[in-house]
């Protein structure tokens, strides 16, 4: 696998991101939603560099099977309730796509009206998008390919690599 993102220039980029969202945000309590799984590693790099006073959920998000294809529908998995009324949300999520699963979970925040909702990925993937969103905060942007690594897996494999690889079809077919 090649890599395309050492974690190297993955740090440079979280700290700049998180010194851009602290500047945006003084003054305001951040509620960041971390999307599970891939959101993993990057909402705990990301937080690291917050100087804000935050407060962390998490909830599960599946528009993808044990393959790159998406399904029709995203399942949502959201145990944070009513907490989110009122406050400025950030989603932070590893990978933007086709942007369906994040319209569907901003929808659903929509409508337990939070002050605010705002969007981070570390990965802007732009060739594939379906939906009218962009990330407001993003990493890298990327056209085309299937990547892993840093939180982003390819069937649950790959996840736990720190730096970010572009998967080869000779890759996929050697690690189902
Ligand atoms: P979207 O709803 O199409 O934007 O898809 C978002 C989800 O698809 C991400 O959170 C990832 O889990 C998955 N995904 C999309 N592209 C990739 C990729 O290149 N590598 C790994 N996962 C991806
Ligand atoms: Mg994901």
């Amino acid at each position: 696998m090649k890599v395309l993102f050492s974690n190297s220039q993955i740090s440079e980029k979280v700290e700049e991101l998180g010194k851009k969202i602290t500047a945006d945000y003084q003054g305001s309590e951040l509620f960041v939603i971390g999307i599970l799984k891939g959101g993993f590693m990057f909402v705990s790099d990301l937080v690291r560099h917050l100087d804000l006073p935050v407060r962390i959920e998490f909830v599960r998000l599946s528009s993808y099977g044990s393959s790159d294809r998406p399904e029709c529908e995203v399942k949502i998995i959201d145990e944070t309730g009513d907490i989110v009324k009122g406050r400025h949300i950030l989603i932070v999520d590893d990978i933007m796509d086709t942007g369906q699963s994040i319209v569907a979970f901003k929808k659903h925040l929509q409508a337990k009206g939070p002050a605010s909702v705002k969007i981070c990925t570390m990965i802007n993937k732009t060739c594939r998008r379906t939906q009218d969103i962009e990330p407001d905060y993003y990493g890298f942007a990327i056209t085309d390919g299937f990547i892993v690594g840093y939180g982003l897996d390819f069937a649950e494999s790959y996840r736990t690599l720190p730096d970010i690889y572009v998967l080869e079809p000779s890759d996929r077919r050697d690690n189902p």
